[in-house]
């Protein structure tokens, strides 16, 4: 029995009493600007008919243009099945079928050069999973993983909060230099930098994570490019993560390069490529993402976790179907979604640039990667957030680049995935606030958004990065002339 006295110092020692110290870590952590405006997004979303006032969700990453599609394909009868061994536990790795549809689908879209091998593939419930599941296995906490900044913030608590892993950003900058041909240009030199800095720091680099087609910034790799990366990987032994889940949703002229196309990998064992339903094919309720990886280690340890990740059996068989239609993908689905992907996308950049907005260039994703710069009242991330929070005052949801740990204020991510006349009410609120000289008008900010420090991004307990001055954040801001525009 414990006695009083031991009663009072437990009380003492814990914060957070009931937690252990790893759950009051995890509890303890800040939600981040990208949670704290979707929470206000959902208490007061704008409907055209309900709630015309209400706020417009630019920030979040969802392809809404081919719910249409998707439904009707969804509620034909060949997908209205359900025997009871759906209902039963099945092979946490995946079912078998639903595998070798998948293996079928990516060997035809990603244009491997042989049949994909279903024994190869994990199903699990979303790509964030598959991150949480691969970064524990693959490195013990406090492990290092090499990333190029700006980059989806949501990683960093996917790899932090089971595995401990913590991100090493590659800072890019919208300054071309004579080495690069574009604005966020990554570089084989500027990923040795960051690794021996790491290194000097006592970091344990273990992988490289690269997000192709890239969110924010909608690029896609040069084949080159990535097969250079993956050289620079195995020459340190990094495995290599790479996040394919915008893989078909590209709509210019730039070619996409899978990983999983390329005749030869320089290290199979430790290339690991991730995809899912959410981007795609516009499904992220829906909740599936793949893992595809030859290391016969590594999969065994990730199917172990898979068994906390699964996937219900009557959505495998469901998609399963999906997949194997592809009359209806190529002729239907696919066609359709680029063309609306491609509509949308040039609408929001034409209404952008009336209001003086430079965009990337870009040719892959959901979004745009907007130049708010000239907008800020000082080139400080303290003038990114107030502009984002003055925006969302005027029911705006946009997503500021210190979401995605972009060295360089003034950046936004805008999502564009959405109908045409919600794009034209979105440039009219941007218009109305940012030219008619509201730009002054005095908005608390809330409270936890104008800490100058970086960067706290998206929803992060982790605060754990390769650090860079707020100084050396700001340096490459000077370089405006030199962005790619449309
Ligand atoms: C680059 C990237 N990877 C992974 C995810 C998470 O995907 P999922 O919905 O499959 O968990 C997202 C979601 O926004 C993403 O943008």
């Amino acid at each position: 029995m414990m006695t009083d006295c031991c009663k009072d110092e437990r009380k003492e020692e814990a914060p957070c009493p009931g937690l252990s110290a790893r759950g009051a870590l995890i509890a303890g952590g800040d939600n981040g600007m990208l949670e704290k405006g979707f929470d206000m997004y959902i208490r007061d979303p704008f409907d055209a008919e309900q709630n015309p006032q209400g706020i417009l969700n630019f920030g979040t990453s969802e392809n809404k243009l081919c719910y249409d599609l998707i439904q009707g394909r969804l509620t034909r009868p060949d997908i209205n099945y359900l025997e009871p061994h759906l209902l039963q536990y099945s092979d946490v790795q995946g079912i078998k079928s639903f595998r070798e549809e998948i293996a079928k689908f990516l060997t035809k879209y990603a244009k491997a050069p042989s049949a994909l091998d279903p024994e190869h593939i994990t199903v699990m419930n979303g790509c964030c999973s598959v991150f949480a599941a691969l970064s524990t296995v693959l490195c013990d906490p406090g492990d290092g993983y090499l990333i190029p900044a700006p980059y989806y913030g949501g990683i960093n608590s996917k790899t932090w909060l089971y595995g401990g892993m913590q991100p090493v950003h590659v800072p890019l900058f919208s300054e071309v230099t004579n080495k690069e041909s574009r604005p966020f240009q990554l570089t084989i030199e500027k990923l040795e930098t960051a690794l021996h800095q790491a290194m000097e720091q006592g970091i344990r680099v273990r992988a490289l994570i690269l997000i192709n087609p890239h969110n924010p910034l909608g690029d896609i790799y040069p084949a080159q490019l990535l097969k250079e990366c993956l050289e620079f990987a195995h020459r340190y032994k990094l495995h290599v993560i790479m996040d394919e889940i915008y893989m078909l949703s590209v709509y210019g002229d730039t070619t996409f390069t899978s990983i999983l196309s390329l005749d030869s990998l320089p290290d199979p064992d430790r290339t690991h490529f991730m995809w899912g339903f959410s981007k795609d094919f516009g499904m992220c309720g829906v909740r599936v993402g793949i893992l595809y990886t030859r290391n016969n280690e590594v999969r065994k340890a990730i199917n172990k976790l898979a068994v906390f990740h699964g996937c219900p059996g009557p959505v495998q068989y469901v998609l399963s179907q999906f997949l194997s239609d592809r009359e209806w993908l190529d002729n239907v689905f696919f066609p359709t979604n680029r063309r609306r992907l491609k509509e949308a996308q040039n609408t929001l950049v034409d209404g952008l640039a009336e209001i003086g907005i430079p965009v990337f260039k870009s040719s892959g994703g959901l979004y745009i990667w907007a130049d708010f710069r000239k907008f800020l009242k000082s080139q400080t991330f303290e003038a990114e957030m107030d502009l984002w929070w003055k925006l969302l005052q005027e029911k705006l949801l946009i997503s500021p680049g210190k979401a995605f740990y972009c060295y360089e204020p003034g950046w936004f991510r805008l999502v564009f995935s959405d109908s045409i006349d919600k794009i034209y009410l979105c440039i009219q609120r941007l218009q109305d606030f940012l030219l008619h000289d509201n730009t002054d008008k005095s908005i608390p900010i809330c409270s936890s958004c104008v800490k100058n420090e970086y960067p706290e991004s998206d929803d992060e307990p982790c605060t754990n990065y390769m650090t860079t001055s707020m100084d050396d954040v700001s340096e490459g801001c000077s370089h405006m002339k030199k962005i790619a525009v449309f």
